[in-house]
């Protein structure tokens, strides 16, 4: 028998559970009320691409100059962040004036790195211009810079000060190396591309070390560092609190190399049949070589000359005798016998002849240009690519069809095309705007921004700190 207590105790506790009920039903009426999914987040009614993009809402200050980190903001600008250029008054990005190629216009250098940004021009070691920032630092989410080491903290913006202003912004920030015994070095492209491990496995066996034409160690370090603001605005959400993100040079350059580190393992097990240079019989040092054109995977290519080669530096493809369709290779090239034959049938029997089936293979796309190599093997599945120029890609109507290569018309240039945005996403649609002009945005930012008051930015203005400084000044 239940004492009048436990009766008691059963009452409340079917009181309390009617009420959980009543509450999880309230809280289901109040998302349909709201729009909300049964406590998930709202859907959008509106049509794909018709509701912000996928940073809306996202302000980044940006420090940036060069490449390395424009880059990284364009990129952030292009899926709809505010970006707004901090600029030195005067000079701007030292690369406005790099390889012009239009007098008094801003280079080809410049446009094709910022665009979509907003400019304001500000003397960071300026008292007012200091103010100006501690207020840009207070309104924005993350502030990203490529200074030398030490530059940013030489204007008073150390982790410490900018965390006090605004426990939420994110400082992101690229350097040539993490810490270390460079970390104090400057660096640029081909340097991080010597210390990353590229250079020393580019090239040919016989030659030396080669930098690319991509630019891994700017462009992609700048893809690197927003990953990381865009992962550290993911993790604000839940911690409301900014954090540092760095992307060293020589890391992501190595992050792009990993596969050379893999084979550098590989080598202690012996020699990397892969490698063409095993095919002739060559040892291996205790490094790994440089691989000329072979294919860094283990199916095994090379780039084959095409009709027109001895005129055109372009007229080559990239061929790869990938195993599931080396039967379709062989009857393409007039071998068939290859098919069986057990000198040739498998790939590692391939191996130690690859020079020789290379050969023959480019006897047979010599026969043809490489866009006639490329109709005939793609269908038959044969993986190959041609050797495009730029000025190929360039007038690639493909291209242009998906906005990867745009035409963007700036005021002081005309017309001229620009890479877009190679990230696509479905909902979030984006638009190329040109580049700003120095300090273009400067007072729309202040006013609309900072919401300063006219006296205020006229005092600002009056003070020195957005404008360079006069001519007898600076020789005073
Ligand atoms: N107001 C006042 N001063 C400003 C300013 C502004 N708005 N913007 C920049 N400056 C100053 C900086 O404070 C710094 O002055 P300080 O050294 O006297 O303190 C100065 O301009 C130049 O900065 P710095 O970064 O040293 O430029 P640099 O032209 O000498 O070096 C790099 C260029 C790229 C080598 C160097 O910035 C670097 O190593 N960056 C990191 C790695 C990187 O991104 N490299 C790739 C570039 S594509």
């Amino acid at each position: 028998m239940a004492t009048k207590k436990q009766k008691k105790a059963k009452a409340a506790s079917k009181k309390a559970a009617r009420k959980v009920v009543k509450l999880a039903a309230a809280r289901k009426t109040k998302n349909k009320i709201n729009g909300k999914n049964n406590g998930l987040p709202r859907v959008s009614s509106k049509p794909y691409g018709q509701d912000g993009k996928a940073l809306t809402g996202v302000r980044i200050l940006d420090f940036t100059h060069v490449q390395s980190g424009p880059t990284c903001t364009q990129l952030l600008a292009w899926l709809g962040a505010d970006v707004i250029k901090v600029e030195r008054p005067g000079i701007g990005d030292i690369t406005r004036g790099q390889l012009v190629d239009v007098k008094g216009a801003d280079s080809l250098y410049f446009t094709m790195l910022n665009h979509n940004k907003r400019s304001i021009t500000i003397d960071s070691k300026h008292p007012q211009g200091k103010r100006v920032l501690d207020e840009l630092i207070k309104v924005c989410d993350v502030l990203v810079e490529n200074f030398a080491p030490g530059a940013l903290d030489r204007m008073g913006l150390t982790w410490e000060y900018i965390h006090k202003v605004n426990p939420r912004m994110i400082v992101a920030s690229v350097k040539g190396f993490g810490p270390g015994p460079y970390e104090d070095c400057k660096v640029y492209e081909n340097v991080a591309q010597c210390a990353g491990g590229s250079a020393s496995t580019t090239g040919f066996r016989e030659g030396p070390p080669l930098v690319t034409g991509a630019q891994i160690g700017d462009s992609g370090t700048g893809l690197h560092l927003a990953l990381g603001i865009v992962s550290a605005l993911y993790q604000r959400t839940r911690t409301g609190r900014g954090q540092k993100v760095l992307a060293a040079m020589q890391d992501g350059v190595l992050n792009l190399c990993r596969v050379k580190l893999r084979d550098q393992q590989r080598l202690k097990a012996g020699p990397l049949t892969e490698y063409s240079q095993y095919g002739e019989n060559i040892p291996f040092a205790d490094s790994v070589p440089r691989a000329g054109n072979d294919s860094g995977g283990g199916q095994p290519g090379w780039i084959l000359k095409c009709k027109g080669w001895e005129t055109d530096p372009d007229a080559y493809i990239y061929f790869i005798t990938q195993a599931p369709v080396w039967a379709e290779i062989c009857d393409l090239i007039g071998e068939p016998s290859w098919k069986t034959d057990a000198e040739y049938a498998t790939p590692r029997a391939r191996l130690p002849k690859l020079k020789a089936i290379f050969a023959r293979i480019e006897q047979w796309t010599m026969t043809m240009s490489k866009f006639e190599v490329m109709e005939i093997c793609n269908k038959v599945d044969i993986p190959v690519g041609p050797i495009l120029s730029m000025k190929e890609i360039a007038e690639e109507p493909s291209l242009r069809k998906t906005g990867t290569v745009v035409e963007v018309d700036h005021p002081t240039r005309g017309k001229y095309l620009s890479v877009g945005n190679p990230i696509k996403l479905s909902d979030s649609i984006s638009e190329v705007r040109r580049s700003p002009l120095l300090g273009e945005h400067t007072d729309e930012i202040l006013k609309d921004v900072l919401k300063l008051s006219s006296k205020d930015i006229t005092e600002i203005k009056n003070s020195g700190a957005l404008s360079a400084p006069k001519k007898e000044e600076k020789a005073a």
